[in-house]
């Protein structure tokens, strides 16, 4: 066994200069670039919340934390063009729907207190299924998740700290916060794709280890670590199944609504048409931007030659 299939074996990481399968190429571009997407996409539904933050403390952790989100999408692109993937024709595709982003960001956010449970459930659920991507295959992709990993961590906590709050507030907070958890759990709980007998490429991405455990997976390991959290809290998850089971040593949890699921993945969702508005007109309104970064560096190249 040599080239790719023996670094893999190894549990080595495939660099941008190994030789690698077509379709594997193919796959992490998708993967990575439908990831980045998602970080750019998911700052709005936060985004929209900074010019209302009830203090200036909110003020402050909220718009480090969109910032963030920028950032990852940054590094993202960046590992996505490794590969040698284009930028701008990666925006295109997100634009024009050739390539997805995840379904969470199609929700809207209606109160403050669905910033805390972003943070808290949206950021939480990114963190299980971004931890085991520092092992991933791909060097730089498995790179860019360290770091990003570590800013997650902090968005969680800025989540459940403002949730904490609130909780500890009046009962009308605490009745945001329990409305807001309402809205927000299912819909995170599908943030860790279709059920394993559904996702047909699992198999694969298992074989070429960018993934480590599959959906169905990760997805109890959300419920676990989320129920002590709740209870913590004092909120409760709209989920009548959810219990412990003694046997299995993990709660049993309903069923997803996968039609749901399917329809928002298919453009339904509450607010996809408005994220790709918005994602749309500030790449316009940046166009003088690149146009005068592209000048600029022209005119420095001319005058080194
Ligand atoms: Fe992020
Ligand atoms: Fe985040």
């Amino acid at each position: 066994m040599t080239g790719f299939d023996a670094i893999i074996a190894r549990d080595q990481r495939i660099e941008p200069r190994d030789r690698m399968p077509d379709a594997y190429r193919a796959t992490m571009v998708r993967q990575i670039a439908q990831h980045a997407h998602s970080e750019i996409i998911g700052m709005q539904p936060e985004g929209r919340w900074i010019t209302r933050a009830p203090s200036l403390r909110r003020k402050a952790i909220l718009l480090a934390k969109v910032q963030d989100e920028a950032g990852h999408g940054l590094y993202l692109y960046a590992a996505a063009e490794t590969l040698g993937a284009d930028r701008a024709d990666l925006t295109a595709k997100l634009i024009s729907g050739a390539q997805k982003y995840s379904s969470i960001f199609n929700y809207p956010s209606l109160t403050f207190a669905d910033v805390g449970v972003i943070g808290w459930l949206v950021d939480g659920a990114a963190i299980c299924n971004q931890v085991p991507l520092c092992r991933t295959s791909y060097g730089p992709y498995a790179r860019a998740m360290i770091r990003i990993c570590k800013e997650e961590s902090f968005h969680q906590r800025q989540g459940y700290e403002l949730l904490m709050r609130m909780t500890r507030g009046t009962p009308e907070q605490r009745e945001m916060v329990q409305e807001a958890v309402d809205r927000w759990w299912w819909p995170s709980l599908m943030m860790f794709g279709p059920p394993d007998a559904e996702s047909p490429n699992t198999a694969r991405s298992m074989a070429w280890k960018i993934k480590r455990h599959t959906n169905d997976e990760l997805r109890q390991r959300f419920v676990d670590m989320s129920v002590p959290q709740a209870d913590a809290l004092g909120v409760r998850l709209p989920d009548p199944e959810l219990r412990w089971n003694e046997e299995r040593g993990h709660y049993d949890f309903g069923e997803v609504d996968w039609a749901e699921f399917r329809r928002v993945i298919g453009g339904e969702g509450p607010c996809n048409a408005e994220r790709i508005a918005v994602r749309r007109s500030a790449h316009e309104e940046g166009a003088w931007v690149r146009e005068a970064a592209e000048a600029h560096a022209a005119k420095r190249a001319g005058r080194a030659a």
